[in-house]
């Protein structure tokens, strides 16, 4: 909320005590643009994941047995034959229910309560602050002390039903190596569908809370030498954490888009064996 004009000389960068600047910002380089940047990125995502997700078709490349992370697991009778590599527990769904329904909300939950993310969208999205040293145009700030932002303490517990999630993607992946007549098969889409689970593995365990929970709470690194070493790997990955969430937002967009046009019979899978 924009602070009214008449609060602006107590509110916020204009409270008394900090620096009376009259402009914005005192910066002249384009400091907007990575905002930009974000705001497009991440609404192309949503864009394209919620429309994907609705459209039930071409989905499951049954040759192949190439299914898209959007629909995995699918677990209704309302999903095509052969996609359902857990079963169908629940009945036929209405349209507007998607066929991921089971986990998509939580893997929602946890991109939209990453550090990351909410660094990204508060600071893109919401202009709190837009940029270093840029005014943001709100009268106070609160943090995440009160609701609904409380709710971003969540993201713990959302860290361990994505963990599930990601095997899940990774057996998908594994029992996609299958040819046309059976067998061993293997082709552009397994490469794809690999890669994308190995860095959907990297932006996982490269989380905050899973660095916690390897290397949380602990007074002696040197009692709990395992702990220790994870704690140091998860580390390491953290600090792409940034890069592993933007370029599983692009592997998962390519790796649906790939299976639709296969599925779709607009393209042909090339194959290597099988
Ligand atoms: Fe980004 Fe946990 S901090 S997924």
């Amino acid at each position: 909320m924009s602070a009214p004009a008449a609060e602006r000389d107590t509110a916020g960068v204009f409270s008394p005590g900090r620096a009376r600047i009259a402009a914005r910002t005192l910066r002249s380089d384009r400091w907007w643009l990575s905002p930009l940047l974000t705001v497009l990125g991440l609404s192309a995502f949503v864009v394209y994941a919620t429309v994907r997700s609705f459209v039930r078709s071409a989905y499951w490349v049954a040759d192949y047995h190439y299914l898209t992370p959007f629909y995995s697991p699918c677990l209704s009778d309302s999903c095509v034959p052969g996609s359902s590599h857990f079963g169908t527990p629940f009945p036929e769904l209405p349209m507007w229910i998607p066929l991921g329904f089971v986990v998509l909300p939580f893997l929602l939950g946890f991109r939209l309560t990453c550090y990351y993310y909410r660094k990204a969208y508060y600071r893109s999205f919401w202009q709190s602050p837009p940029a270093c040293a840029v005014a943001e145009p709100h009268r106070g700030y609160t943090g995440e002390t009160r609701l609904p932002l409380k709710l971003q303490n969540a993201h713990r517990y959302f860290f361990y039903v994505a963990l599930i999630v990601t095997v899940i993607n990774t057996y998908d992946a594994i029992t996609a190596f299958h040819g046309k007549d059976g067998g061993f098969g293997f082709g552009l889409g397994n490469v794809i569908l690999v890669v994308n689970v190995i860095l959907l593995w990297a932006y996982t365990v490269s989380c905050h809370s899973c660095r916690h929970a390897t290397g949380g709470r602990l007074k002696h690194f040197s009692a709990h030498p395992v702990r220790y070493w994870m704690w140091t790997q998860v580390t390491r990955l953290n600090t792409r954490h940034m890069m592993f969430a933007w370029i599983t937002l692009g592997t998962l967009v390519l790796t649906d888009f790939y299976i639709m046009l296969v599925a779709s019979n607009t393209i042909s899978d090339l194959r290597f064996v099988g």
